[in-house]
């Protein structure tokens, strides 16, 4: 950190496991298969638990889930681990309820898809470092495939400049106050405005919309994948 001599700031991951994981079309939920013997959450969690700059986690699940997050937890003892809160029936309001339960006393949060677990050590690592000099950055990779944009009869209008796009992954870092400051004019704007919640697709969306501050990029990890339909659960085997 660059402020050596002063406290350590305080470094709080929230850990999203609320989905409902429609497109993997399994029986059980997708943060809680099996991965190489570990539940894909237990794997997220566990990459935290053992990073040195993370102090606490708080993992986000759905209602049905808060029994079987707590028993995962003790059973792989998971000690970071503080707080399990219920998610809600979007991603932003998962990530409100566990940026709330992070506690006022937190300096900076990082946002983590519980579906991700495949994040490295260094990643995180980067991650905090870079947020303690931006105060918000997030994990984003240059995309590999030539992008375009499409009209409303589904031919393609625009080929976009692929130097300029990346795919953004996370975790994705804040300031805490800066956070819950832009969360609170994200709940005025909703209230006063009525937008389609489902645009809302990640967190650095709110903060580049909601405050005056810049997001910056910084290397993610084309490893760190997103479990999202069945053939990533072989992909993610495959890297283990
Ligand atoms: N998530 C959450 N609360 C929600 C929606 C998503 O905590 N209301 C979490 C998921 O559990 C996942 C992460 O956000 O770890 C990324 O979301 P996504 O990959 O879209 O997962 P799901 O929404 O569960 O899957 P799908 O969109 O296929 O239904
Ligand atoms: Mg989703």
């Amino acid at each position: 950190m660059e402020e050596t001599g002063r406290k350590k700031p305080k470094f709080v991951a929230v850990v999203l496991a609320a989905g409902t994981g429609s497109r993997m079309h399994s029986d059980v939920k997708k943060q809680y298969m099996e991965l190489r013997g570990l539940p894909v959450v237990v794997r997220s969690l566990l990459r935290f638990e053992e990073n040195e700059l993370i102090d606490s986690v708080v993992l986000v699940t759905g209602r049905d889930d808060l029994q079987l997050a707590l028993s995962l937890s003790l059973k792989y003892n998971l000690r970071k681990v503080k707080n399990i809160v219920e998610g809600g029936d979007q991603r932003y309001k998962s990530v409100y309820n566990g940026a709330k339960a992070a506690g006022e006393d937190t300096d900076y949060i990082l946002i983590h898809d519980g579906a991700r677990p495949l994040v490295s050590d260094e990643l995180i690592t980067r991650c905090c470092r870079e947020v303690v000099l931006s105060r918000a950055c997030v994990a984003a990779v240059p995309v590999k495939d030539t992008i375009k944009r499409c009209d409303t009869s589904g031919f393609a209008a625009e080929t976009l400049e692929r130097a300029s796009l990346f795919a953004v992954q996370t975790p994705q870092a804040f300031s805490y106050p800066l956070f819950m400051e832009a969360y609170a004019n994200l709940f005025r704007t909703i209230r006063a405005y009525h937008p389609d919640e489902s645009k809302i697709t990640d967190d650095a969306m709110i903060v580049e919309a909601m405050s005056d501050q810049k997001v910056k990029l910084i290397p993610g990890d084309y490893k760190n994948i997103k479990l999202t339909t069945p053939e990533d659960m072989v992909i993610a085997e495959a890297f283990l």
